[in-house]
């Protein structure tokens, strides 16, 4: 791990010079033939412009490669709990207060082994919630990783039980070892189903539901996720809290009432710019029209947790790894 994280600000500033470089051979004819037209070998304005364009090039070079070791280093440790009371008229006035405490994308991999990832475990026994919920892409890919991953999460403690969704990464290993191990670490797996979860005095009921990942199921030509069919067996006007990794099902989540969606998957991009202040843009929204936090769509909520691991360039800026506190109330 040491060792990619000294290799990738130097593969990146090495990638940045290339393009530069390239960017150069291809200017430079251009700007040497203008020259001769313009200035007839003049020495001194040639020496000029060279000059111009290093500190061009350096100007560009810096801030990159600042910015790539920031966050390889330092904005990828940063974390965020990010608390939220979420009010819905739906909620059994029973059920006021009920806690869900949310993480996702671990990615398991060189960057977050179960030693690195402990830290945060505890801290998440820390809020004493009611669930804990895992929303997918527990690891990035292969095999290496699931059984210490798992080890790990296997410390988890809420009162009402710790269940996890899988996300489109967890496909990419052996899913059916990743769910037999976390279910042997009491840890249950909603794959297309829900689990009732009782009020702490038993008199009322949410019922929680959980979806393979969107894309995952469709890319590995696996049956198609249909939520009418999987909640058609849940007693009608009863609380529904939907896990799905990919935020996308949203629309058809609030289309048919369900009152709250997590999801993870999108990282918000990994990078978050500090503008608009209210919600700065991330990178994830060139593909992803919902990218993180919480939106609303008529009675329905959608909240998306930026993650705990990184995928791609292991860096995080200004976008720090959430544990996501939600509390729900009745308004
Ligand atoms: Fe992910």
């Amino acid at each position: 791990m040491l060792l990619c994280l000294v290799l990738f600000p130097v593969l990146v500033m090495s990638s940045i010079v290339i393009v530069f470089k390239k960017l150069w051979q291809r200017a430079w004819p251009a700007i040497k033939s203008s020259t001769r037209a313009n200035t007839k070998f003049d020495p001194a304005v040639l020496e000029q412009r060279r000059k111009f364009l290093k500190v061009i090039l350096s100007s560009a070079l810096l801030p990159a490669g600042g910015c790539s070791l920031y966050g390889s280093y330092i904005g990828r440790t940063k974390l965020k709990i990010d608390e939220h009371n979420l009010g819905f008229s739906s909620l059994p006035a029973e059920m006021d207060g009920f806690s869900i405490v949310q993480i996702s994308d671990i990615h398991a991999g060189v960057f977050m082994d179960g030693w690195e990832l402990q830290p945060y475990l505890e801290i998440v026994n820390t809020l004493q919630p009611d669930i804990i919920v895992i929303t997918g892409d527990i690891i990035s890919w292969g095999t290496h990783y699931t059984k210490p991953v798992v080890q790990a999460l296997s410390m988890l403690r809420a009162k009402q039980g710790v269940f996890a969704i899988t996300g489109n990464h967890d496909f990419y290993g052996d899913l059916d070892e990743l769910c037999s191990r976390l279910e042997a670490a009491n840890i249950k797996v909603l794959r297309n189903r829900w689990e009732k979860i009782d009020a702490a005095n038993g008199s009322a009921s949410l019922y929680l539901i959980g979806v393979d990942d969107i894309w995952a199921t469709r890319y590995f030509h696996q049956k198609k996720i249909s939520i009418p069919e999987i909640i058609s067996d849940i007693p009608e006007k009863n609380f529904k809290l939907l896990l799905s990794h990919n935020p996308n099902i949203f629309e058809e989540a609030a289309g048919y009432g369900i009152p709250l969606t997590l999801s993870g998957h999108t990282h918000a991009g990994q990078i978050i710019l500090p503008f608009p202040e209210n919600h700065g843009y991330s990178f994830a929204r060139l593909i992803y029209k919902r990218d993180y936090g919480l939106y609303r769509k008529g009675d329905s909520m959608l909240y998306i947790n930026r993650g705990l691991g990184v995928i791609g360039p292991p860096l995080r800026i200004n976008c720090p790894r959430e544990i996501t506190k939600i509390v729900l109330k009745r308004s």
